[in-house]
């Protein structure tokens, strides 16, 4: 299938990237995020308030296999801890190229230090919380993905380039 899928941690540019990745390639855009509070008609952040996190991550697994019955032709963001679950690393995989959008700690605390949209990131020491998911995460998206980008200090359009040369 050739679907090209953006994972990697909040704030790595997924949906900047991949909205500029899609005009490019001229695939339809999806964002996991969004077709779940589309779906449940709230934001990730009521979600995980109201139902919890457990049931937002079924609902990420259920999205991922409704995309690969569509068999459809996409560039999709995907949660940032959606590819945590073993589950989903295996479906991603049949569902088409997994480019991880790789970011230091430093440019995620830099971008996201003003944004109240990640509940898991909420209350003390955000900067710490980066950290320390990260290097727990960082071996996780490395493993899932065929492709890698290091996207610190890059234009989009050199990021959106380098992406285009790899997965064609
Ligand atoms: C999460 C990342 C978020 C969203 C939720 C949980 C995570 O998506 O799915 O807040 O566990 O990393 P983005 O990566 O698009 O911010």
């Amino acid at each position: 299938m050739s679907n090209v899928i953006l994972i990697g941690y909040m704030g790595c540019g997924k949906s900047t990237i991949g909205k500029r990745l899609s005009y490019a390639l001229r695939k339809p855009f999806l964002d996991t995020d969004k077709i779940i509070e589309r779906k449940e008609n709230m934001s990730i952040s009521e979600l995980f308030e109201k139902k919890g996190e457990a049931y937002f991550r079924d609902m990420e697994t259920a999205c991922v296999k409704e995309l690969l019955e569509e068999n459809g032709e996409y560039v999709i963001a995907v949660g940032g801890g959606l590819v945590l679950r073993e589950e989903n690393r295996k479906l991603l995989n049949e569902l088409g190229k997994v480019v991880y959008l790789r970011a230091t700690p430093e440019t995620i605390y830099e971008r996201l230090k003003k944004d109240d949209t990640r509940p898991l990131l909420k209350g003390e020491d955000p900067k710490g919380k980066i950290q320390k998911m990260m290097s727990e995460r960082a071996p996780i998206y490395e493993a899932a993905a065929q492709i890698w980008i290091d996207v610190d200090n890059k234009n989009f359009e050199d990021i959106i380039k380098e992406i285009g040369d790899k997965v064609l």
